[in-house]
């Protein structure tokens, strides 16, 4: 292996900028060329390549969002998408590709190396938490630092007005961001994609709270939620108790931005460095991934099939214990 690309794709995500340095420093480091491609798939089509050196990653690591832009490409869907990305990749000279993203960007890196023969390793980007093989993703806790921070916000007008706030969070599919800034926040109820919660049984909860005196309160809605996200719960609240004074604040994409913590700067640079050295090693199909603070490797098919929207039942019972 002589040429390794780097890209990232899908949903931007703190710690990919560090990623990317660990990959281009250690690919450079074992005597690779790194080519960087922009915008995914997109530039995989539209040839958007360039040279990578040790200078082209100075000063990335405490950046959000990721230097090699991302988007999303219809067009790399279709046989004839993927084909065109193969010839330019193949044109270009590179012969091993490092993609950093969600499953969508498994699922293409898997169709590229599966049809085209191609080694790729992939690295688990997505501030959802929700890829299996890994105990966390790149930018997980950045963004769950990052609702900790509103909620306290949040909590000084909730307290100070006697207020019942309903803030929602990213989590599509998964409540992991939801889950554990709502324990880090103090929050009263959380509400999940992946357990039910009964509009009666919040009220219950809300009202034992109200009569123990508590004068404000703080519910945390992950997106995906079966309820319908925050206006839809306040409004189904509101419209069985009219007396709580109630508010809803929605998150959304200032969730993805911002510095990542160093726990994802260290991760990104792990994963980087770990993906590289595995391709160098022969490897291929793989997805880096972090398991009790080791690196682990888990078979890409797996790591695209075996979505794992695990519910941290301990962490659950603990949080309506706690509130
Ligand atoms: O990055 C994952 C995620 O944050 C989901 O939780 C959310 O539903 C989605 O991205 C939104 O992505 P976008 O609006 O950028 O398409």
């Amino acid at each position: 292996i002589k040429k390794i690309a780097v890209f990232t794709s899908g949903g931007d995500a703190p710690g990919m900028n560090a990623c990317i340095r660990a990959v281009v420093r250690t690919g450079i480091y074992y005597g690779c060329e790194v080519i960087g491609i922009k915008q995914g798939y997109q530039g995989m089509i539209d040839k958007n390549f360039f040279p990578m050196n040790r200078h082209s990653v100075s000063n990335i690591m405490q950046l959000g969002g990721t230097i090699l832009k991302t988007a999303r490409c219809l067009e790399f869907k279709t046989e004839e998408g993927q084909q065109k990305a193969y010839d330019n990749l193949k044109e270009a000279g590179i012969d091993a590709l490092v993609a950093i993203g969600g499953d969508g960007t498994f699922t293409g890196a898997e169709r590229l190396s599966r049809n085209f023969n191609i080694p790729v390793m992939c690295v688990p980007g997505t501030i959802d938490n929700d890829l299996y093989g890994t105990d966390f993703t790149l930018g997980f806790d950045t963004a769950t630092n990052t609702v900790i921070d509103a909620i306290d916000k949040i909590r000084d007008t909730a307290e100070s007005h006697d207020r019942l706030f309903f803030i929602e969070v990213m989590g599509r599919d998964a409540g992991c961001i939801a889950l554990r800034a709502g324990i880090a926040g103090g929050a009263e109820a959380i509400m999940l994609p992946e357990k039910e919660t009964a509009i009666d049984d919040l009220i219950n909860t809300l009202e034992a709270g109200a009569k123990n005196d508590k004068s404000s309160s703080i519910v945390i809605i992950a997106e995906g939620d079966k309820n319908g996200g925050a206006y839809n719960v306040a409004q189904k609240v509101k419209e069985k108790i009219d007396y709580f004074d109630t508010k809803v604040t929605i998150l959304g994409h200032l969730q993805r931005g911002g510095s990542p913590s160093s726990f994802d700067r260290i991760l990104g640079s792990r994963m980087g460095f770990a993906a590289v050295k595995a391709i160098l090693r022969g490897e291929t199909r793989q997805m880096v991934g972090l398991r009790g603070n080791n690196i682990s490797f888990t078979d890409l098919e797996q790591s695209i099939s075996g979505h794992e929207f695990k519910l941290e039942e301990d962490l659950m019972e603990m949080s309506t214990i706690l509130a």
